[in-house]
């Protein structure tokens, strides 16, 4: 596995794979690497020839409230996880040379940022669709993979490739859990014992609407009125939202039909969970 930190190096050596008829995968990460990371290198290194990988805390997408000094710093143990999952390249870029003196030029944000995320963390979007089509630039990929897990980033990812003509496939993998359901985030080792117990409220208000569904509820109100009930029994500290949703354009729908997704924010203590679930009514 090589180590960059320069776009100049990733740029030739990603470059000089594809002109070798090498396809090339991409998973942006900001590192503290879990299992559900690692499983979007080994897509990555399963479907394709070359598997890329990179490392960067992007300062544009915290917002002034949230602690950008604080987010964990791993770089050992995630090369070293990096390096097991079969990984090729790691492109690992300083903060300057992402945004040199000078940088004044960022993405205007799809519509699909609008709500949710969106609204409770201004200019969020704007930072993530920046980062990742200056990723793009740097690493000419076939396939770049991301999570389930951030659905709306997944939905404002898309749309942004589809709106800026970026020649770059996205891939769509699926969230890994532990044992007991909880989302990997690398922010649950925040939780103590005690949050960390109540956190389950989350995939269990997600369970609550399939299972709704299943049993042939076609309500909105009623289903999210169950997840509400559900997150607020766990007990979760706040909602910030508990959502049905359209599943491409995130707008909130009146009625359930084909598919949808059930998208929570909730805070246990000062962390805050994200979690969703894809629910077919067919
Ligand atoms: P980060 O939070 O490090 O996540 C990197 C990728 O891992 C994202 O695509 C995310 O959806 C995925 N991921 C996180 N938890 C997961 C889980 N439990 N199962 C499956 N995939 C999971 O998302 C970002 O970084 C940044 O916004 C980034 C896209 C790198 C831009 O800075």
């Amino acid at each position: 596995m090589k180590v960059f930190s320069t776009s100049a190096e990733i740029y030739s050596h990603v470059l000089r794979e594809r002109l070798e008829g090498k396809r090339v995968g991409l998973v942006p990460t900001m590192g503290a690497l879990h299992e559900g990371h690692v499983s979007l290198v080994r897509q990555a290194k399963s479907n394709c020839d070359c598997a890329v990988a990179t490392i960067f805390v992007n300062p544009t997408q915290f917002g002034p409230k949230e602690d950008l000094s604080k987010y964990p710093r791993t770089l050992d143990e995630d090369l070293e996880k990096l390096d097991q999952a079969g990984c090729d390249y790691v492109f690992t870029p300083t903060e300057s040379q992402m945004y040199g003196a000078g940088h004044s030029t960022y993405v205007e944000p799809p519509q699909v940022s609008s709500r949710w995320e969106g609204e409770i963390r201004p200019g969020h979007f704007r930072g993530v669709c920046t980062i990742v089509l200056k990723l793009f630039q740097m690493i000419p990929a076939d396939i770049a993979y991301f999570g389930r897990k951030d659905y709306q980033q997944l939905a404002v990812i898309r749309a942004m490739v589809r709106d800026l003509n970026i020649p770059v496939c996205i891939e769509a993998c699926q969230t890994i859990r532990e044992p007991d359901g909880l989302a990997m985030s690398s922010r649950n080792r925040y939780l103590s014992e005690e949050q960390r117990h109540r956190a389950l409220g989350l995939i269990r208000a997600l369970r609550i609407a399939e299972r709704l569904v299943e049993r042939g509820e076609r309500d909105v109100q009623a289903v999210e009125r169950a997840m509400r009930q559900e997150l607020l029994a766990a007990p979760v500290d706040s909602i910030d939202y508990a959502a049905i949703v359209d599943p491409v354009t995130l707008e909130p729908i009146s009625e359930i039909q084909a598919s949808v997704v059930g998208i929570i924010a909730a805070r246990l203590g000062s962390t805050r969970l994200i979690d969703n679930a894809t629910i077919d009514c067919r």
